[in-house]
């Protein structure tokens, strides 16, 4: 099935001679580049457009720039800084907008507030933030002084964050108190001082105050020991002392940002970033039980991250973009945060969930504030799909104009209802295919091209993609190998943090000279690309990047548990379940509260996200004669799959 949605703005859409655009793109993709790239300021322009040297690319070498000086500082003396950047809804309803030159002057405070505690370019922040216009803040405020962010999602737990903040050794950690999450409260403070615990060299915690009656009513017990807060004289509140001071700056390690911030100029100068320095580490899942901290650049990040949101969402200058994820994720960073700024459009952020306070809010809120390009994940339309027709139906959504899809592939069956009952039949779906690690859309439609339903397009432009067997021979169309990436990008990753060998092995020696991404695809007939899922040990459950391995070793931390295995098993809503094999120490008794425990201590490991969906308690795990688990053969049994090879297998 083709579908091809007539609208105006396609009509005239540059991109309407994809074939030839995409052909001069990937001809000399260097020029292509190197014209975009000239679109925005370089403090110095570079030298080089690429320096590949193989596994490693270096983009626009030489050139000195900042994300932050093309997200912010670049519209202030123009029109667009009066013009909205952020609209944040909280989750009651109320509002906060925030024009260019607002933003620009809460994000000078907070840098100026880092440096006042002493934050130096290169030095890493973690920030722990829920939906809140201070999570971005927070991040521009980094990049601005030329720190590097390390954002954790804020649904994960304690140790999760313990990990990260313990990886990146970062200097300055940045939370709230507590935040609303549906009718839950989550209490995000605690979970900081739990992963601080053992930390000696975090140096400060800065704490937004994002509900008020959490610490008054003193539900919070601040730990001594972590916080030097002296509880016990201040029962009724948490008074951080005042960061300015040296002598205090020693003894109180808890900030309130609201106090921080306050005593700010809202001037602070952009640092010059060499086009190559870091930007950002964004800890992602891979094989092995610890997540891996994937390194983005000032440079070469936000040529890619500008020129795709443009294209792909044909950004008009009046665009109200909304991104539905989370900036604690990679599209967040990308499309909530970087890109619409990079754009000069209004972004637009919802603090709550897709069912809160009713499966409505989502239209509701398309139609209040006229959302144009709406970006979301295939497992949040399948939820709001079990609604039916009538609460979409109810709501007029016709300010839309482009819609999108991330995260997993989409079925058939909800690209048509989300095109159908959100896109009037009319306006088309962008189905994104695109990775922490890419940083950028790789594999997406643009407006204007004839649309498959579930498939994500091709490649796009100065993308050279293919889908191959293990020795790097294409395989036949229609038929299911490994998706790759032949040349570098320029929002490419410039390493893994700490660990450049798992960089080479995960994603350059697998198959040699091409980027492995660790999906699996086939190419059509039309040279349509289809994303079958992965084919490593990533989960993605509701779209969030789980390992199998780090589920693992969740399990097996518990001191009932001898071995587990983790497998994904597809879920009609959440895309993957999570289903594991347990294997439990001599003389323990199986039984149904000991599944409860497990499933409790993976949430605490890692966090609800991770919620296991199935365990079951066996004997034996099919193994290689060299101990490893078979997880293949596990999931193939389980889905009543043929289990293919097992000549490695042991018993
Ligand atoms: C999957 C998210 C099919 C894929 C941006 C990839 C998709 C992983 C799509 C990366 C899509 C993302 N169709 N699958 N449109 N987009 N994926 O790092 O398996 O959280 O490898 O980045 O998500 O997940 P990550």
């Amino acid at each position: 099935m083709l579908i091809n949605p007539k609208s105006v703005i396609l009509e005239n859409s540059y991109t309407k001679d994809y074939e030839k655009l995409y052909k001069d793109s990937i001809e000399n993709p260097e020029t292509f580049w190197g014209n975009i790239a000239r679109e925005l300021l370089w403090f110095k322009p570079w030298n080089k457009v690429l320096d590949w040297q193989y596994p490693y690319a270096r983009w626009f070498v030489g050139g000195q720039t900042n994300i932050v000086y093309n997200a912010l500082d670049r519209w202030l003396k123009t029109d667009v800084a009066d013009k909205t950047a952020l609209i944040w809804v909280s989750q009651d309803g109320t509002d906060e907008k925030y024009t260019y030159k607002q933003l620009n002057e809460e994000v000078c405070k907070f840098a100026n507030g880092l440096k006042s505690l002493g934050v130096r370019k290169g030095d890493k922040i973690t920030i722990y933030l829920p939906r809140i216009p201070e999570q971005l803040i927070a991040m521009l405020a980094c990049l601005k002084i030329g720190a590097v962010h390390s954002v954790v999602y804020s649904g994960f737990s304690a140790e999760a964050l313990k990990n990260r903040i313990e990886d990146a050794q970062a200097k300055v950690v940045v939370c709230s108190n507590a935040y609303p999450y549906g009718k839950k409260t989550v209490e995000s403070l605690k979970n900081v001082q739990q992963a601080l615990k053992d930390n000696k060299t975090f140096e400060n915690v800065i704490v937004v105050e994002r509900i008020k009656q959490t610490l008054d009513v003193g539900s919070l017990k601040i730990d001594k020991e972590v916080g030097d807060l002296k509880l016990e004289n201040q029962p009724s509140s948490f008074q951080p002392q005042n960061p300015a001071s040296n002598f205090q700056r020693q003894t109180s390690k808890y900030i309130w940002w609201h106090e921080l911030v306050n005593k700010q100029d809202t001037i602070c100068s952009t640092e010059i970033m060499e086009a190559t320095d870091t930007a950002f580490i964004l800890y992602t899942s891979g094989t092995t039980g610890k997540p891996k901290g994937i390194i983005h650049a000032h440079g070469g990040y936000q040529v890619g991250i500008y020129y795709t949101l443009k294209t792909v969402f044909d950004i008009q200058p009046d665009d109200i973009f909304w991104s539905t994820a989370d900036a604690g994720w990679i599209t967040g960073h990308s499309y909530i945060l970087y890109a619409p700024l990079i754009n000069g459009i209004t972004t637009f952020v919802y603090e709550g969930t897709p069912d809160y306070p009713d499966i409505e809010i989502w239209w509701k809120l398309i139609e209040k504030y006229k959302i144009t390009k709406f970006y979301t994940a295939p497992t949040a339309i399948r939820a709001l799909m079990k609604f039916g027709e009538e609460p979409v139906k109810k709501h007029n959504l016709y300010s839309l104009k482009i819609l999108g899809s991330v995260g997993e592939p989409i079925n058939p069956e909800a690209w048509l209802w989300y095109f159908r009952n959100v896109g009037r039949e009319q306006i088309p779906i962008m189905d994104t295919w695109w990775q922490t690690e890419t940083g950028m859309f790789m594999i997406t439609p643009v407006p204007s091209v004839g649309l498959k339903p579930g498939s994500a397009f091709k490649p796009f432009f100065g993308i050279e993609a293919d889908v191959v067997d293990d020795k790097g021979n294409k395989v036949p169309l229609n038929k299911q190998g490994y998706l790759i990436i032949k040349k570098p990008w320029p929002a490419m990753f410039l390493d893994v943090y700490n660990n450049p060998e798992r960089y080479k092995e995960t994603y350059f020696e697998k198959i040699s000279n091409v980027y492995f991404t660790g999906d699996s695809a086939k190419i059509d007939e039309d040279g349509y690309y289809w994303i079958m899922g992965r084919n490593d040990d990533v989960i993605k459950v509701s779209g969030h990047r789980l390992g199998s391995a780090e589920l693992e070793s969740a399990f097996v931390s518990n001191p009932k548990v001898a071995e587990a295995a983790v497998i994904g098993k597809p879920h009609e809503v959440k895309g993957e379940s999570i289903k594991a094999f347990v294997i439990l120490k001599h003389g323990v008794v199986p039984s149904e509260e000991l599944k409860k425990e497990l499933v409790l201590q993976v949430r605490m490991q890692i966090g609800p996200i991770a919620t296991p969906d199935e365990i079951e308690f066996v004997e034996k795990l099919p193994k290689t004669r060299s101990g490893k688990i078979m997880r293949r053969v596990l999931k193939a049994q389980e889905l009543g799959q043929p289990v293919g090879d097992v000549s490695t297998l042991e018993d």
